[in-house]
């Protein structure tokens, strides 16, 4: 039997606090199905180079770790990860800063996985390298000589021609995608998307038909995975996490106000900016909710050391500020703003006690947290889930009310349409939501991926046993 070697840049340790992010929740239930290793950074610098991997085994799973020396990390994680290639793929040109030093290191840290990893490497295994910190690591493993079916899944948007050419190195990263057996996207746009850059760099004859690329003597398959939830493990979270003390305390606290909920990284993708000032339009549109509403916006801090990160705090802080300082009253504050992250459990906790959730990102590859709200809800009496239109996790949740998030009057009135939703509407829409969830939970997409790479397996032994005939 093969084993399943998923491999990120962060990683879900055991006795660490979770990761937020949906790569961390959808790798850790792969893996805690089918066992396997996860390789990926520790989390801490160091000054010296990388050492061997530190190797823990929890439930099944082998998590092996390596530091990154500081000024790599910089230039690698700061920098090219989360200066360049995300502002890019989201298509927030604005805040992109491409330095070449920032490209070397990307290279050079992407090399020092591939060495760490490649002696941990066993000959039944299949390789999951997961999201935009790793694009080259395919071809360098490659490159010391693992034969293995080597498998990519982007977590993010992937751009269209037109973006993606602003990158200087845009052809090299194209050309380490093609280095993959298989490499997966969220949605079909994001397919398009590669299609559109594919066929700019190769000629439209690279791609063929059933999802197939040719370039030269490799063929690989692209095509779409949208990842799920654990549908049954969300809806136990939520239900046990309602005797949970501090879901007790945040519902008493509501003194019977309705609650509507936000939980996201704080990241100028997610919208909060715009979705604050929504919130206020609403306010303002619908002055019979003032002090009958509470919204609660979770934003634990991330990418800290990046200048587009420290600006969108400050911006989050005044605009929060802003709303409260007009609108509260001495027992009533409109928005609670939470800089701190929970563990999972009690967020589902938290989403199911919410009668709307507001998931308004400017631009998400998927956006794991829409999936979850749905999930948490009691099917009786659910909550209305509002949407943004450019989250990939919209070509799914159709029954959403999906709305523009730069359009403030919008949202302020799907905040109003769900508030006022009567009981048999939201069930339907509740209901509709649950089974796409259902149909495609985080347990297909592993499985959807892992026997895509299989058949790349097999695929590649009758070449290799056509060849050898020959
Ligand atoms: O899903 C996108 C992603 O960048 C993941 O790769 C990552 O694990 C998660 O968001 C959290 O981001 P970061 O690791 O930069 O804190």
């Amino acid at each position: 039997m093969s084993r399943l070697v998923c491999v990120s840049n962060r990683i879900s340790l055991p006795r660490k606090s979770a990761a937020p992010g949906g790569l961390a929740i959808g790798i850790q239930s792969a893996l805690r199905r089918s066992g396997g290793l996860w390789f990926g950074w520790s989390g801490d610098t160091s000054e010296e180079d990388a050492g061997d991997p530190d190797i823990h085994i929890r439930d099944g799973v082998s998590f092996a770790t390596i530091d990154i020396r500081k000024q790599d990390f910089d230039d690698y994680y700061n920098g090219y990860a989360n200066e360049v290639l995300w502002p890019l793929f989201h298509y927030f040109l604005k805040g992109m800063r491409y330095r070449t030093e920032q490209r070397d290191a990307y290279e050079d840290v992407n090399r020092i996985f591939a060495q760490k990893l490649q002696p941990l490497l066993q000959p039944k295994d299949l390789i999951w390298v997961h999201d935009y910190h790793l694009i080259p690591l395919g071809r360098q493993l490659r490159e010391l000589g693992v034969q293995r079916p080597i498998g990519f899944f982007l977590h993010i948007p992937f751009p269209n021609i037109e973006m993606l050419r602003v990158l200087p190195s845009y052809a090299e990263l194209l050309r380490d995608l093609t280095c993959y057996d298989v490499v997966g996207f969220q949605t079909q746009n994001d397919l398009n998307a590669f299609y559109s850059c594919i066929e700019h760099l190769f000629g439209a004859e690279a791609i063929r038909g059933e999802g197939r690329i040719r370039v030269g003597e490799r063929v690989l398959r692209a095509a779409v995975f949208p990842i799920g939830v654990d549908v049954n493990g969300v809806q136990t979270e939520a239900t046990e996490a309602q005797s949970a003390s501090v879901v007790k305390r945040m519902s008493d606290s509501l003194m019977g106000r309705d609650l509507m909920m936000g939980v996201d990284r704080l990241d100028y993708s997610k919208g909060l900016v715009e979705r604050f000032s929504a919130y206020q339009t609403f306010l303002e549109t619908y002055p019979d909710n003032v002090g009958r509403i509470t919204y609660i916006q979770i934003a634990p801090l991330s990418r800290a050391d990046v200048k587009a990160y420290v600006e969108i705090r400050q911006s989050l802080e005044q605009a929060a500020g802003r709303t409260n300082g007009r609108f509260a009253d001495t027992d009533w504050t409109p928005i609670r703003y939470l800089n701190r992250n929970f563990p999972h459990a009690t967020l589902m906790g938290f989403l199911r006690a919410a009668d709307v959730g507001l998931v308004t990102p400017l631009r998400d590859g998927m956006n794991l947290v829409a999936k979850e709200f749905v999930a948490a809800q009691d099917a009786t009496d659910p909550g209305v889930l509002v949407l943004s239109n450019l989250a990939g996790a919209a070509r799914e949740l159709t029954s959403a009310l999906l709305v523009n998030p730069y359009d403030m009057r919008g949202v302020s009135h799907a905040i109003q349409a769900a508030l006022s939703m009567p009981l048999p509407e939201r069930r339907e829409r509740h209901a509709a939501m649950l089974q796409v969830l259902k149909r495609n939970d985080i347990a297909s997409w592993t499985r959807r991926f892992v026997e895509a790479l299989e058949q790349a397996q097999s695929s590649d032994a009758r070449m290799r046993a056509v060849s050898n005939r020959a």
